[in-house]
């Protein structure tokens, strides 16, 4: 990768660390897994349970979302996972999803797209954000692997492994590395499971789901374990990628939100400051 082109302006001395086609496919991604979490939430609300293998042993979920009766007759929201129960009434399985009584509802109305239950708009929208996530996905990877960009930015060497313990170190204490044009490596090793680890799982799993894609490829499923162990998977990932990015939205905002998101908008990323002399 060549170096990133640098300059000062206002005492301050800036990179341009992200190329624009980056900026471009890092925000449609953004919008894609949004849309993609809700309506697939709206997916999920036909039938709000997991299980490994083949085929669904309905009695015996991994884990489910469902709504029992209490005896005074309200609606208590129940999740169950491995055995062990918990009381989600008001968000899963039981919530008020705009009207005045609970109702039985995996996922509230603020959660799925669309707010209501509509199983085929919401498979309509995940199709459709799917295919523009893959078609994006795979114009960032093009540019990313022909540019350098991953080998010399996104994938650790054994330089940066090296010096993981410290980068934790200095995590815990909320310093980053601003004087460095680069990512630091808990950042490259976040940044590499997510484009080389979870997006690729998303995405076979997606494919194992289709029966039309199955039938040709029964190898992916066997793979996977079976089409229940796929879609538990789909679902893992998922939330694998959900958890990415509540700790980047933090990272962003712990390192310095004006200058980090103006970086992915104007592509420049302030690396100095120049001290000011008296
Ligand atoms: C609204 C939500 C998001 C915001 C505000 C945001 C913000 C940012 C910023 C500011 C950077 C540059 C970091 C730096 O230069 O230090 C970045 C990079 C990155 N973000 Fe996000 N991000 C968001 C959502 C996502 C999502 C949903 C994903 C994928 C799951 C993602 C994956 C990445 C990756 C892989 C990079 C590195 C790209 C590269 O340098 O080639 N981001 N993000």
């Amino acid at each position: 990768m060549k170096p990133f082109k640098e300059r000062t302006r206002r005492g301050a001395t800036a990179v341009y660390r992200h190329p624009v086609l980056v900026r471009a496919t890092h925000w449609v991604n953004a919008l894609c897994l949004l849309v993609l979490l809700l309506s697939g939430l709206q997916i999920l609300n036909a039938h709000p349970a997991f299980y490994w293998g083949e085929v669904a042993r309905f009695a015996h979920p991994i884990a489910a979302i469902d709504a029992v009766p209490r005896a005074d007759g309200e609606l208590r929201g129940r999740m169950t996972v491995a055995g062990a129960t918990f009381d989600t009434t008001g968000v899963l399985g039981a919530s008020k999803s705009g009207g005045e009584q609970l109702q039985a509802r995996a996922f509230p109305s603020w959660l799925t797209l669309p707010g209501y239950l509509d199983l085929g708009a919401g498979r309509r929208w995940h199709f459709f954000f799917a295919w523009a996530l893959v078609i994006n996905g795979l114009i960032y990877a093009a540019f990313a692997l022909a540019s350098g960009r991953i080998r010399g930015l996104i994938w650790p060497s054994l330089g940066d492994l090296r010096g993981i313990v410290r980068d934790i170190w200095d995590h815990l204490r909320l310093r980053f590395a601003h004087g460095d044009a680069g990512y630091n490596v808990l950042q490259k090793l976040a940044y590499a499971a997510v484009i080389f680890g979870l997006l690729p799982l998303m995405l076979l799993t997606g494919l194992v789901m289709s029966p039309a894609v199955y039938a040709r490829l029964p190898i992916l499923g066997d793979l996977l374990g079976g089409r229940q162990s796929a879609r538990t998977l789909h679902f893992l990932a998922a939330s694998g990628l959900v958890s990415f990015v509540v700790v980047h939205l933090a990272m962003v905002v712990a390192a310095g939100p004006v200058n980090e998101i103006r970086s992915m908008i104007t592509g420049w990323f302030v690396i100095r400051r120049e001290k000011k002399t008296p």
